[in-house]
């Protein structure tokens, strides 16, 4: 391939963005995604971040829960800035663990997982549905 630039024209160039594809989103939490444990200990973290002071993981079949007394999302933005978008940056001191808002992909990787703060509920089932999530508004807070 040839780039030309033409100095002579005096035309403007287009100023462009280069992106990311979503296809490189799945690559990355695919090969983020170890084990079960990593995964588990992974959401352990963000209750720390979150503020937490206690974490109950709670096994019932085939099913994993871990639940936090931390300050969950509070309202939609949060959830579409740091549960929806991947990569979103952290302020300096925000956070102890946290560094890359990318570590929930691992668990999602893994299974079918339904996240559950405050009246927001979030069904996600990246496997079967691909990258998108249902969410819910409105729903009763959730009690232990
Ligand atoms: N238990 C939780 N309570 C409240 N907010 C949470 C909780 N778990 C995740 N979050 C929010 O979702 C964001 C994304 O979590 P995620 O684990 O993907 O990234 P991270 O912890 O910021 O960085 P890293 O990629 O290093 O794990 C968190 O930064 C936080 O804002
Ligand atoms: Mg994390």
């Amino acid at each position: 391939m040839t780039k030309q630039i033409d100095l002579l024209s005096g035309t403007h160039p287009e100023k462009r963005e280069f992106k990311l594809h979503k296809d490189i989103l799945w690559s990355i939490i695919q090969s983020q995604s170890g084990t079960l444990g990593k995964a588990v200990l992974e959401l352990v973290m963000n209750s720390i971040d979150a503020g937490a002071t206690s974490v109950d993981i709670t096994l019932s079949g085939k099913n994993i829960s871990v639940s936090d007394d931390g300050k969950g999302f509070t309202n939609r933005g949060e959830i579409e800035q740091f549960f929806e978008t991947f990569g979103t940056p952290h302020t300096k001191g925000d956070a102890t663990y946290g560094r890359f808002r990318m570590g929930r992909g691992q668990i999602m990787a893994f299974s079918k997982n339904d996240w559950q703060s405050g009246k927001f509920a979030m069904q996600v089932d990246i496997k079967n549905c691909g990258l998108n999530y249902n969410l819910t508004t409105g729903n009763a807070p959730i009690t232990a």
